[in-house]
């Protein structure tokens, strides 16, 4: 499986004990799915009833938590590579007894082209992705053309892709990528109550740090 060269994520800061990482293999082999290079029959993995959302970086987890406990009629595919915060949303799983996440451990970038289908998720959440302000760390940022048309590849037709950041001038980018498009419409919404407020949910200090909600749809 290919990897993207350059990483949108930061490896600082993940490291777990020994204790934590028993804790995690276990509970993963419940609640995870390990990571090939092979397709997932999503309608196995969740009841057919259930719509399909991916949940990308979801950090802690505690928003995704909230989410799946609120909306028992979507099943959440939650992918990350930050070990301490899989280890964290492992173990609300199991505490919480909640059924409807899987949580996938590797970069999106192998995820998605790898192991799902195209046309198979019903919505993709993009909540705060790390906004890599400095100038020299832009190419880091997901948002690109490119990731914009993996994700449309891989939802339904009418399938949405909600994104949330603090950082205006992400935003902006944001929107212009977007713009760049054929295959999405859509645009600024007010914050919908079904997005919980995230860990890194900026607290709306000074003009740089309101939060910005975007809803884009695939088009048909
Ligand atoms: C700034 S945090 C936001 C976490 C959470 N959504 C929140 O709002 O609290 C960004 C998260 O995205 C994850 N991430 C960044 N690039 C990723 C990638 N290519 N694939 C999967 N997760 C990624 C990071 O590991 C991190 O946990």
């Amino acid at each position: 499986m290919e990897r993207p060269s350059i990483r949108s994520y930061s490896i600082r800061g993940t490291r777990i004990t020994e204790a934590q990482r028993a804790a995690k293999s276990l509970l993963q082999e419940i609640h995870g799915i390990p990571v090939e290079n092979k397709k997932l029959d999503l309608g196995v993995i969740f009841p057919a009833s259930q719509k399909i959302i991916m949940e990308i970086g979801f950090g802690m987890g505690e928003a995704t938590a909230i989410m799946a406990m609120q909306s028992p009629q979507n099943g959440y595919l939650a992918v990350d590579l930050h070990p301490p915060g899989i280890g964290k949303l492992l173990s609300r799983i199991q505490e919480l007894g909640i059924t409807n996440i899987k949580v996938i451990e590797d970069d999106v970038h192998v995820v998605l082209p790898y192991m799902i289908h195209d046309q198979s998720l019903d919505g993709v959440h993009l909540y705060f992705p790390d906004p890599w302000p400095k100038a020299k760390h832009h190419k880091r940022r997901i948002v690109t053309p490119a990731f914009l048309e993996l994700i449309a590849s891989k939802l339904k037709p009418d399938g949405y892709f909600h994104l949330a950041t603090d950082w205006v001038p992400y935003a902006e980018v944001m929107k212009a990528v977007f713009a760049t498009s054929h295959q999405f419409s859509g645009g600024e919404i007010d914050k919908p109550d079904s997005r919980p407020v995230t860990r890194f949910e900026g607290q709306g200090i000074d003009k740089d740090h309101r939060v910005t909600d975007l809803l884009y749809f695939r088009k048909p």
